[in-house]
């Protein structure tokens, strides 16, 4: 076995608090797009973040927004788990923090009770105006623009858009959970938006050993005590050492 595999195998089987950090490169095995991959067709590098995810876009042409949602929402009708995220879910005592807004972590078995979605969730629909009204939405056939059925205004993804705050409660669990871990697995993400890598920095500070996965170096490359450079969904099965001895040997 690769010996940078073998030790960040080592650290997890000592660890009694692994809390999992990860980003849309968990995804991307399953055809879901990244945002800043230099090798794919990343979302930011094809489209305006500012145009489509955040308020002011919102206001200036909705139905432009919701359209770009329910385009992402039906290729994700489409996707399913892959290797990487039934790893992850063979391991209920790992604690899950994504940043991905997609419900694949879910699909391949991980518990609700034991994942935190940092930036939302785009298998909902919430009420613009915060009067607190939320509803699931089809993700193969979802719904157009339309306004709240509680207060009129309209209704939009419960994703967070760049300006507004990460929800209160997840933010805070999350924080709480990384501050306590001894074992921090990054997958994934080029751990360039913040406040959510920052967990990463809060981990390393409290003493964790931080593992990073991803198919090159990263925002999280520097913070690492173990960095397995290849696709999280061939990495993290053999990390949790998924396959045989034999394989493990090859
Ligand atoms: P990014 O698109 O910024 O980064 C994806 C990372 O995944 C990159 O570092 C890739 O190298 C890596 N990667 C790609 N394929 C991989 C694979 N098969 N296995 C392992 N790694 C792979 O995505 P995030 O870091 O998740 O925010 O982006 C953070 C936030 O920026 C997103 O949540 C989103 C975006 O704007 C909001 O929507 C609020």
């Amino acid at each position: 076995m690769n010996p940078a595999l073998e030790s960040a195998r080592h650290t997890l089987q000592n660890a009694h608090r692994i809390v999992c950090f990860s980003g849309a490169g968990l995804s991307a095995e399953s055809g879901i797009s990244t945002f800043r991959d230099t090798e794919t067709d990343a979302l930011w590098s094809r489209f305006d973040p500012m145009m489509l995810a955040s308020q002011q876009g919102f206001a200036e042409n909705p139905v432009r927004v919701i359209d770009w949602y329910n385009w992402r929402r039906n290729k994700l009708a489409n996707a399913a788990p892959n290797p990487g995220h039934y790893a992850l879910a063979s391991r209920p005592d790992i604690l899950q923090v994504t940043q991905n807004v997609d419900d694949l972590l879910e699909r391949a078995g991980v518990s609700p009770t034991r994942l935190y979605h940092l930036h939302g969730t785009i298998t909902e629909d919430r009420c613009n105006a915060h009067c607190g009204y939320h509803e699931r939405v089809d993700l193969a056939s979802p719904p157009g623009l339309r306004k709240c059925p509680r207060c009129g205004a309209p209704m939009r993804p419960s994703v967070v858009w760049f300006g507004e705050s990460l929800p209160d409660e997840v933010w805070s669990a999350a924080r709480g959970h990384c501050e306590n871990s001894d074992c921090l697995l990054v997958v994934g993400t080029s751990a360039a938006v913040y406040p959510a890598a920052s967990l990463i920095e809060l981990a390393k500070r409290r003493g964790a050993s931080v593992i990073v996965v991803n198919t090159q170096p990263s925002g999280a490359s520097s913070l690492a005590d173990h960095e397995l450079i290849g696709p999280a969904g061939v990495i993290l099965p053999q990390l949790f050492g998924m396959y045989s001895h034999a394989s493990d040997e090859d």
